[in-house]
């Protein structure tokens, strides 16, 4: 084999040891200066730990552990699903000390990842290349190249280039602070050897912590091999220990969205003024203007546009749709062709057909609204069944609430409601009604005819205004 394929079959090669990976998360935080655990804190609307769960759970090793701590109950409580294996640091004494709580668990022929509950943005390939470089039994250390390494460990290497050790920022030498490579905490290493490392850790440092990364002193000292492996982007290993890191990695998890998404043939008004945190499909030619927020799940069909400001959480949405400015949509399915907003509201359980119309300041919750149907201006539409072709004229509200129930209101096909009706639940309208603006409807209103529910008009031909009594300026 020559020489270069050899060397990239090494690298590829399978490991045959089962993987564990341990998250430690049982850090305080103190630098974030919160009453929530650090891998708690929302990194696009998700816990921190989250991220680095679901990057775990990519790899499919044979176990997850999770290192827990400070407030570690609400952590365990939130994440514990049955599968994941928890180990309690109950003193914060280091990475280390944090480690050796779960290897009890690990059995020693396993081969250990080591992922941080704070360093969120990592990605599955970088990790697959790691351990494809580790080799059975062997360390490997993914470390980055930073412009500003402040406040990471720093990775000192020998004149020949090979690692020494790594030292933290708070104990290194001025010369040692001026080394632009810095571990990213993340490593792999055999399960057997990390027990006897672990073991033999002692507190000797600056914070009288129990250092994970004094590890690679003592594989250095064993004479074993090392693998070291840049990460190509920096952005990608930045760990999180304060609200501006948090902001940081926001921004480079925004980015990451929005470059995907372009990808993906999406027009977007401005990368940098658009958040989409849950998952999203998108069709062809949908158009995404500036602070639109995507929770997600959302679906976009073919040409759907998405004004400025929206805020979409579990919603679809059919071809050539228009969202003007400034929705809140929430758990709604909306069909194709439809013109929604500017500035209306969906809450839970609303489908919404096509070619429907719904406009200023218009609220929609529980409903069904039928193909064609218009709500133009100030509606409220709650617990309803609205047929096809029916209009909505201003102001008109479906009164469901009694102060202790929910009512139904049921409107036909074709209806017209005038402005400003009060349609106090559980009442029916029938297809092709028409209700006089203003009224107060209580009881069904038939098919076809005009039905009014206000008192009759009247003038009073002697009335005067008062006037001021001039005895009393
Ligand atoms: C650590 C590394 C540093 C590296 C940086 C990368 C050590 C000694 N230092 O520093 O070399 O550049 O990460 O982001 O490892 N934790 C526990 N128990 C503890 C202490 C920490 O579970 O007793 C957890 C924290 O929850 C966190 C992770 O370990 O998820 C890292 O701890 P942190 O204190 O943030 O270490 P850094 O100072 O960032
Ligand atoms: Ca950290």
């Amino acid at each position: 084999m020559p020489r270069k394929q050899a060397k990239a079959a090494q690298q590829a090669a399978p490991t045959t040891a089962p993987l564990s990976i341990v998250i430690l998360a049982a850090g305080q935080g103190k630098r974030m200066q919160s009453d929530i655990p650090k891998v708690l804190q929302p990194l696009a609307g998700m816990p921190m730990l989250a991220h680095v769960l679901g990057l775990a759970a990519k790899l499919t090793p044979a176990s997850i552990h999770v290192v827990y701590g400070h407030g570690g109950e609400r952590v365990r409580e939130l994440f514990d699903d049955g599968r994941l294996r928890w180990s309690l640091q109950s003193d914060q004494l280091g990475t280390g000390d944090a480690l050796h709580q779960a290897m009890p668990d690990i059995p020693d022929a396993n081969q250990v990842l080591v992922l941080y509950g704070d360093v969120p943005l990592l990605l599955a390939d970088t990790l697959r290349g790691l351990i494809a470089r580790s080799g059975p039994g062997g360390v490997a250390l993914l470390t980055a190249r930073l412009a500003d390494p402040s406040g990471y460990g720093r990775v000192v290497r020998d004149a020949r280039g090979a690692l020494r050790r790594i030292v933290e920022e708070c104990d290194a030498n001025p010369r040692q602070r001026l080394i632009r490579e810095v571990n990213t905490g993340v490593l792999v290493a055999s399960a057997r050897f990390l027990k006897d490392w672990l073991a033999r850790l002692k507190p000797r440092n600056a914070q009288r912590e129990y250092y994970l990364t004094d590890i690679l002193g003592m594989a250095v000292r064993q004479k074993l091999r090392i693998a070291t492996v840049e990460a190509a982007d920096a952005a990608e290993v930045q760990g999180v220990n304060d609200k501006l890191q948090l902001a940081l990695a926001e921004a480079e998890y925004r980015r990451r969205r929005a470059r995907a998404l372009m990808g993906q043939g999406v027009t977007l008004i401005d990368p940098a003024r658009i958040d989409v945190r849950g998952s999203i499909n998108v069709g062809r030619d949908v158009l995404l203007d500036v602070n639109v927020v995507i929770d997600g799940p959302v679906e976009l069909g073919d040409g759907v546009r998405v004004g400025p400001n929206c805020v979409l959480r579990n919603v679809s949405v059919g071809a050539r749709t228009v969202l003007f400015a400034n929705c809140v949509l929430q758990d709604a399915q909306i069909g194709s062709d439809c013109q929604i907003g500017p500035f209306t509201r969906m809450r839970p359980k609303v489908r919404i057909a096509n070619g429907v119309h719904l406009g200023n300041f218009v609220e929609i919750k529980n409903s069904e609204i039928g193909a064609g149907s218009k709500v133009n201006h100030l509606s409220y539409v709650g617990d309803s069944q609205v047929g096809s072709a029916v209009n909505i004229g201003a102001g008109s509200i479906t009164c469901n609430y009694d102060g202790a129930n929910k009512w139904r209101t049921e409107i036909g096909d074709g209806a017209f409601i005038g402005s400003g009706a009060m349609l106090v639940a559980p009442v029916k309208i029938g297809d092709g009604a028409t209700i006089g603006a203003g009224s107060t409807i209580t009881s069904d209103a038939p098919a076809e005819k005009l039905t009014l529910g206000r008192s009759r008009q009247v003038t009073l031909e002697q009335w005067q205004r008062p006037r001021k009594n001039p005895s009393k300026s």
